[in-house]
């Protein structure tokens, strides 16, 4: 195991830039074994925060000379950014690692690295140490920032690289990011989570709780939009306690008047907000706003007082119900999401129907419906009374046919409708189309041309398909 101490976050960016440095020396000469430029591919699993991790592992790939390749096959280096909120994301990373193997058999130059959420569990180290001996890098969530450093030692060294610490409170700012977008960009404002919800692995596995200076956050996105970003997503695990522990605290909404601010900025979202933080203010300045979005994702997790007393949510459902009914009061417009889950320890059918209740009074937009799923070391984890298997289906079977009708209904509801929509995309069935984002987080397809990418058009919703509308534009 190779260990480092931590040194201050200027002295740190300089020290990988150095690192960079190196590393393009080892790419060069892999680039004449090669015979051409070497390829990175870079696989994302979980939440946006580790989408926006894999954009700053790219922006280092490219920098020191790798093309990006969306495919593991081309590559001569995949990582892995793992996500282990639920076990099936796991199970996923373990059958692909399988595959791994099998190119690096036809490629002797293929380089494995595996990194994220997955890889502060020291099962899982252990796992792979034992059988998946192929992979040649492992580092965890606090010390991503020094991948340069860890790719020089990597290229150095012959066996198997394992760098995880159980901390930091280092924020190292300005390395290189390559984004995925051109148009919008996530961008952390916070890392960890003090929240520990009984059943979450997140504390764990990201740390506690550090919010970044705001006016690192507004000079990033200041620069994001200078390089043509219009739409940015503000991320954390919980963004309504952003800046209460920064030495001049601020709060969340007060950040968000500054973003607002940005001339060149059109549209703002934030990821996620927990309900027991979100405050009248809060409300107020996305009332007031004419760039964030009409969206609010606000996991609910489940409706039954016992069952949120038990996951540690430090709400009720009436509570809940009256926050939601102050945020649509105030913001008419709003679209609500949630998340769910079903089979927590002790949970029965009356508290699904419990959860039930609060999907068709709020009329969510859209629901994220997850089994329960159990995570070693969490309190949840050591609860005897964990559901059956058939018992979780039926409720959750039973709760996805309520989301859904309760989403098709919602959508239904903008029929004609004309509304602004970022234009995101080419349209994956039918290259004729544009697929575009409204505000409320929901896609709409229409006739145009790829030089409208990242452009915000008016468009008519003509037709409804369930989840998604067809239209045109109509400026
Ligand atoms: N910080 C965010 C959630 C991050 S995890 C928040 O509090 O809203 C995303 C979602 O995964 C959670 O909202 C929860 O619904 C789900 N989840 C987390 N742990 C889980 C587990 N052990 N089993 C099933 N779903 C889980
Ligand atoms: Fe997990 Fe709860 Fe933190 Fe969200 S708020 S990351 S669900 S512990
Ligand atoms: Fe997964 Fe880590 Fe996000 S566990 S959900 S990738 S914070």
């Amino acid at each position: 195991m190779i260990k480092y101490t931590a040194m201050d976050d200027e002295r740190e960016e300089i020290l990988q830039r150095e690192s960079m440095e190196k590393a393009v020396l080892y790419v060069a000469e892999l680039e004449k074994a090669l015979g051409r430029t070497p390829r990175g591919c870079v696989v994302t699993f979980g939440c946006q925060m580790n989408a926006r991790d894999s954009e700053k592992l790219s922006g280092i790939l490219v920098k020191i000379g790798y093309s990006l390749t969306e495919s593991e096959e081309e590559a001569d280096l995949v990582i892995y950014n793992t996500c282990t909120v639920r076990d099936n994301a796991n199970q996923r990373v373990y059958g692909r690692l399988g595959y791994l193997n099998s190119l690096k058999k036809k490629n002797p130059h293929l380089r494995i690295i595996l990194c994220g959420c997955m890889m502060q569990e020291a099962s899982v180290i252990e796992k792979i140490r034992k059988s998946y001996r192929f992979v040649d890098l492992i580092f965890g969530t606090h010390n991503i920032f020094k991948f340069a450093q860890l790719l020089v030692t990597m290229y150095e060294n012959q066996e198997m690289i394992v760098d995880i610490w159980q901390e930091t409170d280092q924020i190292v700012e300005k390395l290189p990011v390559s984004r995925k977008y051109a148009y919008k960009s996530g961008i952390n404002i916070m890392f960890g989570c003090n929240n520990f919800c009984s059943y979450c692995i997140v504390p764990y596995v990201r740390g506690r709780e550090r919010s970044r200076d705001p006016k690192e956050i507004l000079q990033e996105i200041e620069g994001l939009t200078q390089d043509g970003v219009v739409e940015i997503m503000l991320l954390g695990q919980n963004v309504n306690s952003y800046g209460k522990n920064l030495e001049h605290p601020i709060s969340f909404a007060a950040l968000l008047r500054e973003v607002e601010k940005i001339e060149k900025l059109k549209r703002i979202r934030f990821m996620t907000s927990h309900p027991k933080d979100l405050s009248d203010e809060l409300i107020e300045v996305m009332g007031e706003s004419k760039k964030i979005c009409r969206h609010l994702h606000l996991p609910v997790q489940s409706g039954s007082n016992r069952i949120l007393q038990a996951m540690n949510r430090r709400y009720t459902k009436e509570q809940y119900l009256s926050l939601v009914d102050k945020i649509k009061t105030a913001i008419p417009d709003i679209a609500i999401t949630t998340d769910i889950i079903v089979g927590f320890p002790g949970e029965t059918l009356a508290d699904v129907e419990e959860t039930i209740d609060v999907v068709k009074k709020v009329q969510y937009d859209n629901a994220f419906t997850f089994m329960y799923s159990k995570r070693t070391g969490t309190p949840a984890a050591a609860m005897e009374n964990q559901v059956p298997k058939e018992v979780v289906r039926e409720g959750f079977d039973k709760l996805l046919k309520v989301v859904q009708d309760t989403a098709r209904s919602r959508a239904a509801l903008l029929k004609g409708q004309v509304m602004e929509a970022l234009v995101e995309e080419v349209n994956e069935q039918d290259a004729s189309l544009m697929t575009g984002r409204l505000s409320n987080n929901m896609l709409v397809h229409f006739p145009a041309d790829m030089a409208m990418i990242g452009k915000l058009v008016k468009v008519s919703l003509d037709t409804c398909h369930g989840f998604y509308y067809t239209g045109h534009i109509v400026d």
